[in-house]
């Protein structure tokens, strides 16, 4: 393929940012635009200079000049929409997170398998520039054995637009962990180069979105749902069967000092490293000294492009090798799902 020719379906908030990294790409042509909004299809439509606007996603996956498709819908729709694209011939990046449950996302597993096309999740938080020089600083070993990892991202007023699909349980799955709690997982998973869980613990608390408050206002459906059903704060503790254990925390509102707080925290044998920070904690040269480097010298990282749309779209050109790969997510998913049966059940869950 010397170009690829893509659909985008769902015109929302996170696909405005993603058309600009696909726009960045020269091989990458948008064609046309689905969303059952005509307004926000035919606006992105333009800015990304598609041909096609759609308010039926069938006729999209209907064209025969689409060779691939980038799906950023409502939770609830992503299993269905990845499964009918993927049967219509399309190879996929479907945005985070996977699905409502692992049994979904293992489906649209079996679905790409059947098609033999590619499926590619979207966790661009894998690209992001101190995620890749963590990763170099680690295969150079100047961690040593990683066997605690803490993983959080905390937004002190941060839930997504009220009433929205976001908000409630059963277009979204769930709320915060679901939401950015995947993330920074998915990432303490790639930098640990683990994906087998042994077990996991947690907790799921609604503490602030019931009662009206804590929303930052990301999204741009409309406020269609009058309830808030969905966790506002999640905690964890993920044993791994390679011997770490991974503590993460996810909070679209809680009180602290700082509006934001994330950050993934590698806890190694001879050094720590706050990822997200560019900080190494380590002895110094002398007996006794310890140091925090600011911006360790890292070894070049691997996608100076940093984005899981141009990632995607060169790997369907076989320019580069694919680093998501679904199973990983689909791990992903079952943990996020052992985490919501630990936090109904009080009990740990085995996985
Ligand atoms: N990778 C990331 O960092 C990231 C960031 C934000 C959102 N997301 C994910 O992207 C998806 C969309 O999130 P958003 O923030 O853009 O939400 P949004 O509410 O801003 O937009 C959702 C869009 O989907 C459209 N839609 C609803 N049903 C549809 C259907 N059946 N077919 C086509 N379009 C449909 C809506 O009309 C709306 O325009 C979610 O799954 C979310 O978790 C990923």
């Amino acid at each position: 393929m010397g170009s690829i020719r893509l659909g985008m379906i769902g015109a929302g908030q996170i696909a405005v940012f993603t058309a600009r990294e696909f726009r960045r790409h020269a091989a990458c042509n948008v064609i046309a635009v689905a969303d059952p909004n005509q307004e926000r299809a035919a606006e992105l439509a333009a800015m990304v200079r598609a041909g096609h606007v759609h308010t039926d996603v069938g006729a999209l996956l209907g064209r025969d000049d689409i060779d691939a498709v980038y799906i950023a819908v409502p939770n609830a729709y992503h299993e269905a929409l990845a499964c009918q694209a993927l049967a219509a011939g399309k190879h996929v990046l479907l945005d985070k997170p996977f699905a409502l449950n692992a049994g979904a996302a293992r489906n649209v597993i079996d679905a790409a398998e059947a098609a033999g096309r590619t499926l590619m999740l979207g966790m661009n938080q894998r690209f992001e520039r101190n995620v890749q020089r963590a990763r170099g600083l680690m295969a150079e070993g100047r961690l040593g054995d990683i066997y605690h990892v803490k993983a959080f991202w905390r937004r002190r007023s941060g839930i997504p637009r009220m009433g929205s699909w976001f908000t409630s349980r059963s277009a979204a799955g769930g709320g915060a962990l679901l939401d950015i709690g995947v993330h920074v997982l998915d990432v303490a998973l790639h930098l640990l180069d683990d994906f087998e869980p042994a077990s996991v613990s947690g907790a799921t608390f609604t503490r602030f979105g019931h009662r009206g408050l804590g929303e930052g206002g990301w999204g741009r459906s409309e406020r269609e749902f009058d309830t808030f059903d969905v966790d506002d704060f999640a905690t964890a503790l993920i044993r791994l069967r390679g011997g770490a254990v991974v503590s993460l925390e996810a909070a679209w509102a809680i009180h602290q000092p700082s509006g934001n707080d994330h950050d993934v925290i590698l806890y190694g044998e001879d050094a720590a490293m706050a990822v997200y920070g560019n900080q190494l904690f380590e002895p110094g040269a002398h007996d006794g000294e310890y140091t925090t480097v600011q911006n360790p010298q890292a070894p070049a990282i691997a996608y100076p492009h940093c984005s899981r749309a141009e990632h995607f779209i060169n790997v369907l050109l076989g320019t580069e090798d694919p680093i998501i790969d679904p199973h990983q997510a689909l791990t992903v998913q079952r943990i996020l799902d052992g985490i919501y049966e630990s936090a109904t059940t009080g009990k740990e869950i085995q996985l």
